[in-house]
């Protein structure tokens, strides 16, 4: 078994070395993503047509600007990829452009009613942080760690996901829930407040425990019963059906379990991201670009529409995996094959599509929702394995 699993890998790793043989021109991608995101900055004055409740873009839909408010979960992303830009570039206008749009969504702080609170505060307020040392900054993930907190159920170990659909389950937790716990472990260092860890692991270990099947594919959503802490169903929400494997939160959870190795050395998780990353990889459903299909399990998959918000987030979560253990040259040298699958084809022409970076992601299927379009954790993703990419390049480290 062990010697299949190597002669894979090794297949693999012949053909993306051939594959990558013609390199991504880096300062190229970064200057158009620059390109796009002005012409983003003039499309969002535009779209917001006088609400000023209106923040943040999320999405294009028939060749219109669709804007979030601060309480929308993809609130975060925008002022994230402006961050990076500043990161990649170190100009100061980038920077001047992210501080105005993370302070849009300080708000949400406190807002309880959602678990989405990593995305929208540590993508923004955590990356501004990160680059700045802006002690206000730190103030805003302090309390929205402790706000996120409030969700936690310590009998079932968990924290809560959605609010709404009552009718459908009792106290649910997606897989996507993993993304949410780097604001715990980051809160935990600034604030000295080690309970924030506790429920960040206690929710790793229990996702661990619940959410995935013998081949390391995951559920999308979890059910539990929050008085006998039992499961008491396994179901999707954004997949084709329940026991399929919904592209993108396989790569949440390749993302979250690499992030919780981080935080945490705990060599399970570790291992449990090999898994997932060995899932996604040798997946007969994955196309050869590596960016995959919206469900790998969907029927007659090929005819399927792509989620190239799952390759970028995939690809992020490799570069760092290939920062870990003895022999994970291979996870950079796919992540590396990702990102080019991305720039060469996946792209938008320049000027065209608001200023947005990917085409052909999937948002929600089952909902006839969002299929096939440009969405911006898309770009947050994909500028984020750009930042990662060109950092390991240089032989630097790739959290500072
Ligand atoms: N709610 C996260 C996602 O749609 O992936």
């Amino acid at each position: 078994m062990i010697k299949k699993i190597s002669m894979v890998w090794m297949v693999l790793i012949v053909g993306l070395a051939t594959a990558i043989g013609q390199k991504i021109n880096i300062p190229r991608v970064i200057a158009d993503a620059e390109t796009q995101t002005r012409l983003m900055l003039t499309e969002i004055l535009k779209a917001k047509n006088n609400s000023p409740s209106l923040v943040s873009p999320h999405v294009l839909k028939k060749g219109k600007l669709e804007l979030v408010p601060s309480g929308g979960w993809t609130s975060g992303f925008f002022p994230g990829e402006l961050w990076y830009l500043y990161e990649l570039t170190g100009k100061k206008t980038w920077e001047s452009e992210a501080r105005k749009f993370t302070a849009n969504i300080e708000k949400e702080k406190f807002n309880d009613g959602t678990n989405d609170m990593g995305f929208k505060i540590y993508c923004s307020f955590g990356n501004g942080y990160r680059l700045t040392n802006d002690a206000h900054y730190k103030d805003v993930i302090i309390q929205s760690a402790k706000t996120l907190a409030t969700r936690f159920n310590p009998k079932a170990g968990v924290i809560r996901s959605w609010d709404s659909y009552k009718n459908k389950w009792d106290y649910p937790v997606n897989i996507d829930n993993m993304m949410n716990l780097e604001i715990l472990f980051e809160a935990t260092k600034l604030k000295g407040d080690s309970s924030f860890y506790n429920i960040a692991v206690s929710h790793a270990n229990q996702t661990l425990k619940n959410h995935f099947r013998p081949d390391f594919s995951s559920y999308h959503v979890v059910d539990y019963d929050t008085i006998t802490s039992q499961v008491i169903k396994k179901t999707t929400h954004q997949g084709y059906c329940d026991q399929s494997a919904w592209a993108r939160g396989q790569a949440w959870g390749l993302y979250g379990y690499v992030m919780c190795y981080r935080e945490t050395r705990n060599k399970a998780y570790l291992q449990q991201a090999e898994h997932i990353a060995s899932f996604i990889l040798h997946n007969p459903n994955m196309p050869p670009d590596l960016v995959p299909f919206w469900d790998l399990d969907a029927p007659h998959v090929t005819d399927e529409p792509r989620d190239a918000s799952a390759a970028a987030i995939t690809a992020s979560a490799l570069y760092e995996l290939s920062t870990y253990g003895k022999s994970n040259k291979k996870y950079k040298l796919t992540a590396d094959k990702i990102i080019k699958s991305l720039t060469d084809n996946y792209r938008s022409p320049l000027g065209q599509n608001k200023g947005f970076i990917l085409l052909h992601s999937t948002g929600s299927k089952p909902s006839n929702s969002e299929i096939d379009v440009p969405i911006i954790y898309a770009d947050y993703y994909f500028l984020e394995s750009l930042l990662r990419k060109k950092k390991l390049d240089a032989g630097k480290k790739l959290l500072n």
